[in-house]
């Protein structure tokens, strides 16, 4: 049974964390959207902090790497971040995967407008819409030097090389209010972060953060709390900008679950709250309420959203399962 795991918010709820919490069930460690714009934090076995880009957790746990069609990769900062893990991982990669050109990262960081990471990410996939774009397969050079790797590497067509009995976890990239299609739009990526593969995927994994936070322009449209920026350590993970920060938007997480559709919920950073002085708060048609204490905010959570099945308390530490 092959798994998804998607950010129900704007992306950096933990999802890298998560991923690697429950690929121990899984063979395949697979991306299928976006590319250097994503920021993935995981630990790998001997607790070594990995800041992954373009590689799903799995990299960095001995896992089967696929990078799948939907993706955009940047050549010369893959190599690096392969190299980085010594290829530890054996990797398989689609033909299909559009490339980033130095010309695309130059287009943006003159600005696309929105606060986008500045990686060439809307100009790469206006490449792929406009039918001009350079894949994995136009460039023998980036596939010589991959194929030439310490790692077993190969270039497929259509489907990851994932065979009879094994399973895949796929890693989304981003999260659903950053999707160009049910997010908020124009303040959204410019992919899809719903998976480009549905074959036989029959569990998906939410994840959210307990509050929210966001880089880049665009909603929430609620004022900023300094302090969870602070406890939380909210600075992108791939810009280092500071992540403007808020509380959870009750109407906006039901809208994420409606799309997502997750059969399990996993909640992170909840420790952050416990560390805030005042009342934890939400907001609910656009109004401001007190939840109280953490214990609180776990029961409003659990009966607001019941698909929350699992709690992750501390940043570093296990998922806490609470029913
Ligand atoms: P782009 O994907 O670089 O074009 O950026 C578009 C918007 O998505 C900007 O608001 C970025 O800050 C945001 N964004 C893109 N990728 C991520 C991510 O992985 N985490 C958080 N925000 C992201
Ligand atoms: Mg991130």
């Amino acid at each position: 049974m092959n798994g998804v795991v998607i950010g129900l918010q704007y992306g950096d709820e933990g999802k890298g964390r998560v991923s690697a919490y429950f690929l121990k069930d899984y063979d395949w460690s697979v991306r299928f959207n976006g590319g250097p714009n994503a920021g993935h934090t995981v630990y790998d076995n001997e607790g070594v902090v990995h800041k992954l880009h373009h590689l799903p957790g799995g990299a960095a746990l001995g896992k089967k790497v696929a990078l799948h069609a939907g993706m955009v990769i940047n050549p010369d900062t893959f190599i690096i971040e392969c190299e980085k893990l010594n290829w530890r991982f054996p990797l398989a990669i689609s033909k299909d995967v559009h490339l980033i050109t130095p010309e695309h990262v130059d287009s943006d960081s003159k600005g696309s407008g929105i606060g986008s990471t500045k990686r060439g990410i809307a100009y790469v996939y206006s490449d792929r819409a406009l039918r001009k774009g350079q894949r994995v397969e136009d460039n023998a050079e980036f596939w010589k030097k991959i194929a030439a790797s310490p790692a077993h590497t190969t270039c497929y067509s259509g489907m990851p090389p994932i065979e009879q009995g094994e399973t895949a976890l796929l890693e989304g990239a981003q999260g659903i209010m950053l999707d160009v299609d049910y997010g908020d739009y124009p303040y959204v990526t410019s992919s899809s972060v719903m998976p480009s593969i549905a074959h036989k995927v029959t569990r998906t994994i939410g994840v959210m953060k307990a509050y929210v936070s966001r880089v880049g322009d665009g909603p929430p449209n609620h004022p900023d709390i300094e302090e969870l920026r602070v406890v939380g350590s909210e600075y992108g993970t791939t810009t280092g900008r500071p992540r403007q920060c808020t509380w959870l938007d009750v109407d906006t997480m039901a809208y994420a679950m409606s799309i997502v559709q997750p059969d399990e919920v996993v909640v992170t950073k909840l420790d952050v709250l416990n560390d805030l002085d005042g009342p934890i708060c939400v907001y609910r048609n656009n109004e401001l309420f007190s939840v109280g204490g953490l214990d609180s905010y776990k029961s409003f959570l659990l009966e607001t959203f019941p698909k929350i099945n699992w709690f992750s308390e501390s940043p570093k530490g296990d998922l806490i399962k609470v029913r």
